[in-house]
């Protein structure tokens, strides 16, 4: 699968080589020469290469090279920075980049550093483009720690009057409450909007029957499942999110206890390691991210469901208790809706009963609320977010296990039905991608299911989708991620 690439220096030695033999060509008229070239250098398009590519295909007016090389430039910026030709690149050529709206980065973070290397590679000379370099480096996009932490302790910043001017129009940002924020009209407020990366969705252990330490990942452009690292250890009922470029599988049942560990999977190295342990144990817990921490709420812990909830601080490697819920919940569905975290439904171990109710946590003022109900008790629904509305798919009331699903809307406070999905679920992952929103495995109340759908909000349709996986599981964690490179 994997293509020949050329190493850098020797694409260098044949693009000299190109050089001189391009100009001829095209006086001979030989463009089918030119044609061969220009399409061999786009097969060799790489992170230390592209931008050299870019330069060549201007020079040499070869526009769908010159296009294919930006874009690649683009799409692969994080890795484009560290490369020589990146250090090496003239200020207009810096500038162009990095104002680019399709930067395909994680994170602003990104722009500032590779703006500070690029400095710092000949600090002398390049000291005093600081500030037209920071006009296009859009920090007001930058969390709040970031700014106070790295930018505002940075010397290159420090030492120019029109940097920390910028420094005080982001800070400004994130003073205004969010409705005034988009009255300010700024190039560095604009959210950068880039092509859609390529995603996979991430299916963590699971239930088949027994917990299991299997991985699998779906393919949504290729439209297959092939397996990756396994788990270090078997898990499911874990909570499971995607954050800083990881996937985190949170506490969960190993077959005989309910775990306070976690483990976190880099998808680029295709390998698992443990972080820092949660300060409870629980399963069957609701895991999402809220303003940069991840949070786990509520779960079993082998005798008792839970109303604790704890946040983990990946800078930090520690974990924190906030305010607990109002209601345990075990087999509890979260998601992130306009900043706010929701846990819904639930099975409450103390009055016996499937839960219609729901809350939902303001970190700011680190309180919980009760919202509308759903129009059902719902246990081990998944819970997913599309188009900032929060989704509660299947679940259970006692051994009733459900295929319908409700949706809410926080701007109205209220929940309505959508149509039902194909298959009876309960302790089903779910993911939104692409508009779409997934639902994966569960069981239907006798069989764990291999089975996927998703749901198209615009036609109010489920789709069963063709592949399934190679093991039938419930309790498994899922979440989507940008495909490695
Ligand atoms: C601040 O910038 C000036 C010129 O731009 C430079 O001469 C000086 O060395 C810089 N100081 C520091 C601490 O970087
Ligand atoms: C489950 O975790 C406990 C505590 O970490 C460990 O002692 C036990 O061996 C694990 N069980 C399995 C089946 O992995
Ligand atoms: C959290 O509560 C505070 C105080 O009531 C409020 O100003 C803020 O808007 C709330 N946060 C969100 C995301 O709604």
């Amino acid at each position: 699968m994997s293509r020949f690439v050329f190493p850098a220096k020797c694409l260098r030695i044949l693009m000299c080589v190109l050089q001189v033999l391009l100009p001829a060509a095209g006086l001979l008229q030989l463009q089918d020469v030119k044609k061969t070239c220009c399409e061999f250098l786009e097969s060799q398009l790489h992170p230390v290469n592209c931008l050299g590519i870019r330069a060549f295909a201007d020079m040499h007016a070869c526009t769908d090279l010159l296009n294919k090389a930006n874009t690649y430039a683009e799409q692969h910026f994080a890795d484009v920075v560290l490369s020589e030709e990146f250090l090496n690149l003239g200020i207009e050529q810096v500038c162009s980049l990095i104002s680019s709206d399709k930067l395909t980065i994680s994170s602003e973070e990104k722009v500032f550093e590779a703006v500070i290397a690029w400095v710092n590679h000949d600090k002398d000379v390049r000291q005093e483009f600081m500030a037209r370099l920071m006009e296009h480096v859009r920090l007001p996009l930058l969390p709040r720690e970031y700014l106070v932490q790295r930018v505002e302790e940075e010397a290159l910043v420090k030492n120019s009057s029109a940097c920390k001017d910028y420094l005080i129009e982001a800070m400004k940002y994130h003073l205004l409450p969010t409705e005034q924020r988009i009255l300010m009209k700024s190039v560095r407020t604009r959210l950068r909007t880039p092509m859609n990366l390529p995603k996979l969705m991430v299916v963590v252990g699971g239930q088949a029957p027994k917990a299991i330490r299997s991985v699998e990942c779906y393919d949504f452009k290729e439209e297959r499942w092939h397996q990756v690292a396994e788990l270090p250890s078997r898990r499911c009922r874990a909570g499971m999110v995607y954050m800083a470029g990881l996937v985190f599988a949170v506490g969960g049942f190993n077959g005989s206890l309910r775990v306070r560990t976690v483990d976190s999977y880099d998808p680029v190295k295709d390998q698992w390691t443990s972080v820092a342990n949660m300060r409870d144990r629980r399963s069957t817990l609701g895991a999402a991210v809220l303003n940069g921490l991840l949070y786990a709420v509520g779960g079993f812990d082998g005798s008792t469901g839970l109303s604790s909830v704890e946040a983990y601080n990946i800078k930090s490697n520690e974990w924190f208790h906030v305010a607990p819920m109002n209601t345990r919940r075990s087999s509890v569905g979260v998601g992130v809706v306009g900043g706010l975290l929701y846990a819904v439904g639930g099975y409450d171990g103390a009055s016996r009963q499937c839960l219609s109710t729901v809350e939902c946590y303001n970190a700011t003022t680190n309180e919980w609320t009760y919202i509308a109900e759903m129009s059902t008790r719902r246990s081990g629904a998944g819970v997913g977010v599309l188009n900032n509305l929060l989704y509660a798919v299947g679940g259970h009331d006692g051994p009733l296990v459900r295929k319908s699903v409700e949706v809410y809307d926080p701007t109205t406070n209220a929940w309505r039905q959508v149509a039902d999905m194909n298959m009876c679920r309960r302790n089903a992952g779910v993911c939104a991608v692409n508009g779409l929103l997934y639902v994966v495995g569960g069981d239907d109340g006798s069989c764990n299911l291999a089975s996927v759908e998703y749901y198209n909000p615009t036609t109010d349709k489920w789709t069963v989708v063709s592949s399934c996986m190679s093991t039938g599981r419930s309790y498994a964690g899922v979440t989507v991620i940008d495909k490695p490179l």
